[in-house]
């Protein structure tokens, strides 16, 4: 069948002082060496499990959107995505190449499956999407491949529960799997793990918590679902709860419609980077 398929998943931390790191040439540093080791594995892994398409699991954080307007889950059917100003200038990494055709393609199959997506035709990308496609790709004067942006926000209450966002995986899947052209495409899960950037609990990490999320995603994702947003926020801190978006990537994985188990390619976990937990995961469907 001449159809797309999901090979694989990629779950990972966007810590912006990572992207500093690099951008600032000090990825060598004995405070960074062990972060970005733990990703050389992931940067080969890569270029051996070459990817036609990215569909990218990320939040925006205050960047594109704002309190002036707060969509639930955007999917970015643009040609083309720039690397935000979030401040201190945009980033810089490549222009991120989009695919029209297969967003389009989601956004008219995710909708008919009643989830309600905000279509966005013109956006820019922040840490949320850049810094993970840094760590998986380093630094190449052009991203290995087109990437689909699709924005959820965990950055203004109301958010969308795990068990939404693992359903919301589950329709993501069918989507891609009735595209009529043999793409190979990958999702990524991004955001988390445990930190808390403000309030009296500033500078929260929680090893044990992220390392049972890690477990438990892998072996008991529908468990893992049901999870309550007030558990994370507990446990894993207020901005914690970006971990929801690695549901959605594993709700879109095979085991979860009834095929194999996935393979774990690759597991990592580092504290601290910057005020967070840094957690990443590689997980092949088989
Ligand atoms: C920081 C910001 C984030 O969005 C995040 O997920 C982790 C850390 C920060 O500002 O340090
Ligand atoms: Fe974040």
């Amino acid at each position: 069948m001449n159809m797309a398929k999901i090979t694989a998943s990629v779950y990972t931390s966007h810590v912006p002082a990572i992207g500093a790191a690099l951008d600032l040439g000090k990825s060598g540093e004995p405070y960074w060496q062990p972060l970005f080791k733990g990703y050389d594995f992931s940067k080969q892994w890569l270029k051996d499990n070459q990817p036609d398409v990215i569909f990218l699991v990320y939040n925006d954080h205050a960047t594109a959107f704002s309190l002036e307007m707060i969509p639930t889950f955007a999917i970015g059917c643009a040609d083309s995505f720039t690397p935000a100003d979030e401040g201190w200038g945009p980033r810089p990494v490549p222009v991120v190449q989009g695919h029209p055709e297969l967003a389009a393609h989601i956004a008219q199959s995710v909708i008919q499956q009643d989830f309600d997506l905000t279509i966005v035709n013109k956006m820019d990308v922040d840490h949320g999407l850049t810094v993970p496609l840094s760590l998986m790709c380093g630094q190449p004067q052009a991203w290995p491949c087109p990437v689909i942006p699709f924005a959820v926000n965990v950055v203004q209450y109301p958010v969308p529960s795990g068990r939404r966002c693992f359903e919301l995986g589950k329709a993501i899947r069918k989507a891609i799997e009735s595209f009529d052209k043999p793409l190979k495409v990958q999702i990524w899960g991004t955001g988390g793990m445990s930190h808390q950037l403000q309030g009296p609990r500033a500078g929260l990490i929680n090893k044990e918590f992220d390392n049972a999320f890690l477990d438990q995603l892998i072996a008991d994702p529908e468990g893992l679902a049901s999870k309550p947003h007030i558990d994370y926020v507990r446990e894993a801190g207020s901005e914690g709860i970006e971990l929801v978006m690695w549901l959605i990537a594993r709700g879109a994985m095979a085991d979860v419609a009834g095929g194999p188990a996935p393979k774990v390619a690759h597991r990592f976990y580092h504290v601290p980077a910057s005020n967070t937990a840094v957690g990443h995961l590689i997980l092949e469907n088989k």
